[in-house]
C-alpha cells in the first residue's frame, strides 16, 4: 500500500514536473520572442517640434488615450499593458518615439506587438507624431496608472510563444512612409490618410469592414444625410437614436473631436467612395 502510495506520488510528481518544463519552455520560446532584437531602424522627422495642441486633438481622434488611458499615463488592455505615453515621451527622443508608434520599434531594437495598431499609424505624417510628442511632454510627468505585473508577463509570454502576438515590425512595410505634413482637410489624399488613421483599425484597411463586426464604410453612409453624420460624429448616436455598441463610444469619445472642417470633408469622402 505505502508503496503503492508512493509510486502513484511519483508518477503525479513527474507529470507536473513535465508540466512546469513544457509551461516553463513555452514561456521562454515567448520571451525569447519577446526580447528579439529586430534592429532599430533610423528614423527622421521632419520640421522642428511639434505643436502640442494639435496633439492634444489627436490623441482622442487617433484613440490613443483610448487605450493608453484618459490621462495617458497607461492602462490594462485585454491583459496587457497598454504603456504609460507621459512617461515614453519624456523618455524618448522624438525620433525613438516615432520609431515606436510608426514602426513598431523600441530603441532597444525589440518589437512593439500586435495590440498597438502599428499597422494603421505606420503612414503618420511627421508633423503630426511631432505634435502628439509635444503634448505629451507638456503634461506633467504621472507615474504608470498600470504597472506591468507578473500576471502580464506571462500572458504576453504566452502568446507571444502561441504566434498569436505577432511582432508588428513584420507588419510594416517601406511603402508605409507617410508625408512630412499632413494633407489639409478636402485636399487631394485628405480622405484616404485621415480615415487610414481614424477608421481603418475597426473598418479594415480600404474602408470594407471586418465582416459581421463593422460595417463597410461606403455602404453604412448611404442612410446618412449631413446633420445625421454630424450627429453621429458629435454624441455617438445614428439615425434612429440608438445606442451603438462600439461606435456610439467612438463617435463622442473620439470623432467628436475633429474640426468642422474635417467632419465635412469625411462625409464629402465617404459619400464619394458610394457613387458608382
Ligand atoms: C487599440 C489600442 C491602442 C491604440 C488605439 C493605441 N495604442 Fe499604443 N499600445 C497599445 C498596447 C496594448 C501597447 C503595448 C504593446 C506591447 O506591449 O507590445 C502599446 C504600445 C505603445 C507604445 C510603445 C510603448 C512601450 O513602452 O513600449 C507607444 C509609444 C504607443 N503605444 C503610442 C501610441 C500612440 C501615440 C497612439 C495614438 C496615435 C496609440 N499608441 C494608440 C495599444 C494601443
Ligand atoms: C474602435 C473601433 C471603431 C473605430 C475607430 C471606428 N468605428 Fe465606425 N463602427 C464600429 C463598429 C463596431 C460599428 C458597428 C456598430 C457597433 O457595433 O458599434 C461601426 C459603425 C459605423 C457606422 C454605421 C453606424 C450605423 O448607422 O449603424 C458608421 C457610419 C461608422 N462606423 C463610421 C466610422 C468612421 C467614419 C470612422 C472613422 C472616422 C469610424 N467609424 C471609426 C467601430 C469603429
Amino acid at each position: 500500500m505505502r508503496t503503492w502510495v508512493k509510486a502513484g506520488a511519483g508518477v503525479i510528481g513527474a507529470a507536473l514536473l513535465l508540466a512546469a518544463g513544457a509551461g516553463g519552455a513555452l514561456l521562454w520560446a515567448g520571451n525569447q520572442s519577446l526580447s528579439k532584437d529586430h534592429g532599430a531602424l533610423p528614423e527622421t522627422v521632419a520640421g522642428g517640434p511639434g505643436d502640442a495642441a494639435l496633439g492634444a486633438r489627436l490623441v482622442s481622434v487617433y484613440g490613443c488615450n483610448g487605450c493608453h488611458g484618459a490621462a495617458l499615463a497607461g492602462q490594462d488592455f485585454y491583459g496587457m499593458v497598454a504603456s504609460n505615453l507621459r512617461r515614453r515621451a519624456r523618455e524618448w527622443s522624438r525620433e525613438d518615439f516615432a520609431r515606436a508608434v510608426r514602426n513598431g520599434l523600441r530603441p532597444d531594437g525589440t518589437s512593439i506587438s500586435w495590440a498597438m495598431p502599428t499597422e494603421m499609424f505606420a503612414a503618420m505624417a511627421d508633423n503630426e507624431i511631432a505634435a502628439i510628442h509635444a503634448h505629451l511632454r507638456r503634461l506633467p510627468a504621472a507615474g504608470d496608472a498600470q504597472p506591468v505585473t507578473l500576471k502580464h508577463r506571462f500572458f504576453k509570454a504566452y502568446h507571444a510563444a502561441t504566434g498569436e502576438l505577432i511582432p508588428n515590425a513584420v507588419l510594416v512595410r517601406a511603402t508605409d512612409a507617410g508625408p512630412a505634413v499632413a494633407p489639409e482637410p478636402g485636399t487631394a489624399g485628405w480622405g484616404a490618410y485621415f480615415t487610414r488613421m481614424a477608421c481603418a483599425e475597426c473598418h479594415n484597411h480600404g474602408l470594407g469592414g471586418f465582416g459581421s463586426d463593422t460595417p463597410a464604410l461606403a455602404d453604412a453612409i448611404q442612410i446618412y444625410d449631413w446633420p445625421a453624420f454630424v450627429r453621429l460624429t458629435t454624441t455617438g448616436r445614428p439615425p434612429d437614436g440608438r445606442e451603438l455598441r462600439l461606435m456610439t463610444g467612438v463617435g463622442r469619445e473620439r470623432l467628436a473631436h475633429m474640426t468642422d472642417a474635417e467632419r465635412r470633408a469625411l462625409f464629402d469622402y465617404l459619400k464619394s467612395l458610394s457613387q458608382p
